[in-house]
């Protein structure tokens, strides 16, 4: 497995281009499935992610081709040959579940196995099912397997989810697109990536209102078509470049870069001193080499902070000028970062769902282990601004959510490789 070397060596100086989001892409893929016409996604990333939802589709009889390497994905599901999720698949990637909803609403069936554990919580499905069955979807679980069928069409209905859940937003809005009748969704996610979906299914035909605010309505319709959709700009990838300048020192402007999608993280970072400016281009990030200032800091849903960016914002208080407590309220075991953060130096208490960070004056580089997607990016934040080298071996993860992450960071000035593993 390959591993990232990073040797810190001071300010960041330079553009980094930001690429599609991987969640909304992910998310963008599936809704193919409820068209037999093309739906084609232009600034897709290019990520492990992908290719394996690339996998899924084509599994089930979609067809995908990638173009332009890998930024223009075009996809027709005009024969839908197989309706199951291998479990093959489903665990290497748990977004596998959002062709659950699509499947259903076109096919009237689907069969997807469950993701399983995953490193940072349970992640259960409650939410998902109970919306869909909320659309008069019968569905039971055997095998390890959600067996899911709707006896003729799906019917409109009013759900009113316990929790904005991102990925049952999105299987909820996608199967209601095609049920008969009108769906009020209330308590939905209002992320970015959802707004981005919304925007693809209204160009296939869909008819929706709200995306963006609480309750999302969906007003049936028979048939989707074909569409072109440009994937909106990635929102995690951009404020994790954004904490490389403010950690290491530097002037870094993140091109496709939007205030307006990071919700309470950039006035995070802003209060513990970072200095953010919107361009024509994207967004502009400055600090002087010197430690942040403090901040604590809660995840919540959008438009509060985003949990996908808690471990690299805990990279970054790590060398604060004083204490910081963070808080994960999304997901229940996300701090395995901090173990590792603290093999470089990191004064880290962790209690509950709690982290108290105490800022030292200097990290020291070491050989650290990527748990997750997010967790290994941080360690390579933190590796930015260390003394000596760190090497963060099993960067598998990595590759899943960050396109050429050593080729964007070295174009600004950081010593950062790739060791090629066996
Ligand atoms: C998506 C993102 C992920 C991000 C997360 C929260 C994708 C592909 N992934 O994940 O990067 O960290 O949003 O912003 O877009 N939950 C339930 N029951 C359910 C569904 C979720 O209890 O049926 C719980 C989960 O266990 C978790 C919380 O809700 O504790 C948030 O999950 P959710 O918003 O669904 O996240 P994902 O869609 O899985």
């Amino acid at each position: 497995m390959d591993s990232i070397l990073v040797r810190g060596n001071g300010p960041l100086n330079g553009v980094i281009p930001i690429a599609g989001a991987k969640n909304a892409c992910l998310t963008l893929m599936p809704a193919t499935l409820l068209s037999d016409e093309p739906l084609t996604l232009t600034n897709a990333p290019r990520l492990s992610d992908i290719r394996t939802m690339t996998q899924l589709l084509q599994s089930l009889g979609a067809e995908v081709t990638s173009m332009q390497s890998g930024q223009v994905l075009a996809m027709s599901s005009h024969d839908l040959t197989n309706l199951t999720a291998d479990y093959d698949i489903v665990r290497k990637m748990r977004a596998s579940n959002l062709v659950l909803g699509p499947l259903l609403a076109r096919a009237g069936q689907a069969i997807v196995s469950l993701p399983g554990g995953c490193a940072i919580g349970a992640r259960p499905m409650d939410l998902h099912i109970a919306g869909l069955e909320a659309l008069g979807a019968e569905i039971e679980l055997r095998d390890g397997y959600l067996h899911a069928r709707t006896p003729g069409r799906l019917k409109g209905a009013v759900i009113d989810q316990r929790f904005a859940s991102v990925g049952a937003t999105e299987n909820i809005v996608m199967a209601a697109t095609l049920a008969k009748g009108t769906t009020v969704l209330k308590n939905a996610a209002r992320e970015p990536e959802i707004v981005d979906l919304v925007k693809c299914l209204r160009a296939m035909g869909a008819q929706i209102e709200g995306e963006g605010t609480a309750t999302i309505t969906i007003e049936g319709v028979d048939r989707l078509h074909g569409a072109t959709h440009p994937v909106v700009t990635d929102r995690i990838e951009l404020g994790t470049y954004m904490i490389a300048p403010a950690i290491a020192g530097g002037d870094v402007e993140l091109l496709g870069g939007r205030r307006d999608l990071l919700g309470g993280f950039c006035d995070k970072l802003e209060e513990a001193g970072v200095h953010v400016e919107e361009t024509a281009r994207g967004l502009r990030v400055a600090h002087a080499t010197g430690r942040v200032q403090p901040v604590d800091v809660k995840t919540e849903v959008f438009p509060g902070f985003p949990t996908d960016l808690q471990a690299q914002m805990m990279a970054l208080l790590t060398t604060a000028h004083g204490t910081s407590v963070l808080e994960e309220t999304i997901f229940e075991n996300r701090f395995m970062h901090a173990p590792e953060l603290m093999r470089m130096g990191g004064r880290i208490d962790v209690h509950g769902g709690h982290a108290t960070v105490t800022g030292v004056e200097k990290l020291k580089g070491a050989p650290v282990m990527a748990t997750d997607l997010r967790a290994s990016v941080s360690l390579i934040l933190a590796g930015l601004a260390a003394e000596g080298e760190t090497l963060v071996r099993r960067v598998y993860h990595l590759d899943r959510g960050y396109e050429r992450v050593e080729e964007k960071l070295s174009a600004v000035g950081a010593k950062i490789e790739r060791i090629k593993g066996e």
